[in-house]
């Protein structure tokens, strides 16, 4: 017997012409009520984008760099390598601007490497994984990251912020919870958004109060999740991982820890916030990371146990549907991973240089906020117009350093945003202090 609810050809091209009517502004076929719409006035004009409210809110926000009078510091071009230095206009300036903290980034091993694979795959997987873009590069680096973290396996994204949105979004759903740090950054945001969980927001590092929301909401939703940070990439701080273990083994909750500022960076040989905190790989659900930062290429990993990622590999839609990662990208991170197995000198040398910065700000009385143990140091300004034009002055005296204000971060908190790097020399930093310091 035929379903209820398969339409007939006749039906279905009834409906065909009623919705073509429809569209053409037809008369509505006979019988069909007249759609009732509210009376209301369009407040812009939809084919001129400039009187939409969000683009005309965004101009107004823009216009705070013509206030402060200088040279638009977004989008310079960067005519070479980004490391300890970085070319723009033809001027070499010390660069404080780029994630390059192990200067991977244009290593001669790093490079060989991209350009052999190139040389063997081409330049493109030329599909998604799942059917032909697979390549033995792939499946190296994703064992070498699973080896590297001590989880059980890995899956490789072809973009950091696309692995939080995707994963986060295909995993969870309208019955869970996701309780995530209020400084997370966009891509768990948006991963929260698009799974249509309930999430709630704890205050930054405050694990009490992610435990009262644990505690308020345990028995209500199916999966609780709690996501964090390994170092905050605004303030230059370290989640309380322990404490966020703690409470992983005190509720049924899963642990979501995004690692793209720590791995390479945080432990003395570089495996990031679990070797900092001393925890067991085992004791988080979801180890997510970023290939763009010292790993030195592009793309974004999950690691964690093989069911879980079994289970990905196969049906997370930003990874089915998308092209893999490029080989040359996928080579790029495993030869990082490479030099990072074979000595920890890099790892410790970035340490000491963002040690050696903290305390240079400190002697200039500048407010570093609660950065610690990171490679991330802001300078806390206040001012948005201060802080730019502070910048811009830098920018001229040869140093390469963005300002970051509101909504990036609150109101009143605009700050200059160092990141440091393994390759900065001392006298980069004292120099570049001291020009702070004199501009201030
Ligand atoms: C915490 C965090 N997660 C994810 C991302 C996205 O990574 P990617 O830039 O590699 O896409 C970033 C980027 O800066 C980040 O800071």
């Amino acid at each position: 017997m035929q379903s209820t609810n398969i339409k007939t050809s006749e039906q279905r091209r009834h409906d065909a012409m009623a919705l073509l009517a429809r569209q053409s502004g037809a008369a509505k076929p006979a019988g069909s009520k007249a759609i009732q719409r509210p009376p209301f006035k369009l407040e812009f004009d939809i084919r001129d984008f400039s009187t939409y409210p969000e683009i005309r809110a965004f101009d107004q926000h823009k216009s705070i760099i013509e206030r402060a009078g200088v040279e638009n510091p977004y989008f310079r071009s960067n005519e070479g390598t980004t490391g300890r230095h970085t070319r723009i206009n033809g001027k070499e300036l010390i660069s404080f601007s780029g994630y390059n903290y192990l200067g991977f980034s244009g290593h001669p091993h790093v490079n060989e490497q991209a350009k052999t694979a190139i040389d063997q795959y081409g330049t493109s997987p030329s599909a998604s994984r799942l059917v032909t873009g697979e390549k033995p590069v792939h499946r190296e680096l994703e064992a070498a990251l699973a080896g590297f973290l001590g989880t059980e396996s890995a899956l490789v994204f072809p973009s950091g912020h696309a692995t939080n949105v995707t994963v986060i979004g295909h995993f969870f759903n309208s019955e869970d919870l996701i309780l995530y740090d209020e400084l997370s950054h966009n891509s768990l945001v948006e991963g929260c958004l698009l799974s249509g969980a309930r999430r709630i927001a704890f205050k930054h590092n405050n694990v009490e109060h992610c435990e009262r929301l644990i505690a308020e909401n345990l028995h209500k939703y199916q999966k609780i999740l709690v996501a964090v940070e390994g170092a905050y990439s605004m303030d230059g701080d370290l989640a309380p991982l322990r404490d966020f273990v703690r409470l992983r083994q005190q509720y049924p909750v899963l642990l979501f820890v995004d690692e793209a500022h720590s791995l390479g960076t945080v432990g003395s040989t570089g495996r990031g916030i679990s070797e900092y905190a001393g925890v067991s790989p085992n004791d988080v659900d979801f180890w997510m990371g970023t290939l763009s930062k010292a790993l030195a290429s592009n793309g974004g990993y999950i690691a964690g146990k093989k069911a879980l990622i079994d289970y990905l590999k196969y049906t997370t839609p930003g990874f089915v549907y998308s092209a893999g990662i490029t080989p040359a990208n996928a080579a790029a991170a495993l030869a990082s991973l490479e030099l990072l197995v074979q000595s920890n000198q890099p790892v410790l040398r970035l340490q000491n240089n963002a040690d050696y910065f903290r305390q240079l700000a400190l002697d200039r009385k500048l407010n570093i906020g609660p950065s610690l143990d990171t490679p991330i140091v802001p300078i806390i300004l206040g001012d948005s117009e201060k802080t730019i034009r502070v910048a811009d002055q830098l920018f001229r005296a040869g140093i390469n350093v963005h300002p970051m204000f509101y909504p990036s971060v609150p109101q009143g908190e605009a700050r200059l945003r160092f990141f440091i790097s393994s390759e900065h020399r001392k006298e980069d930093m004292v120099y570049t202090l001291d020009t702070l310091a004199s501009a201030l």
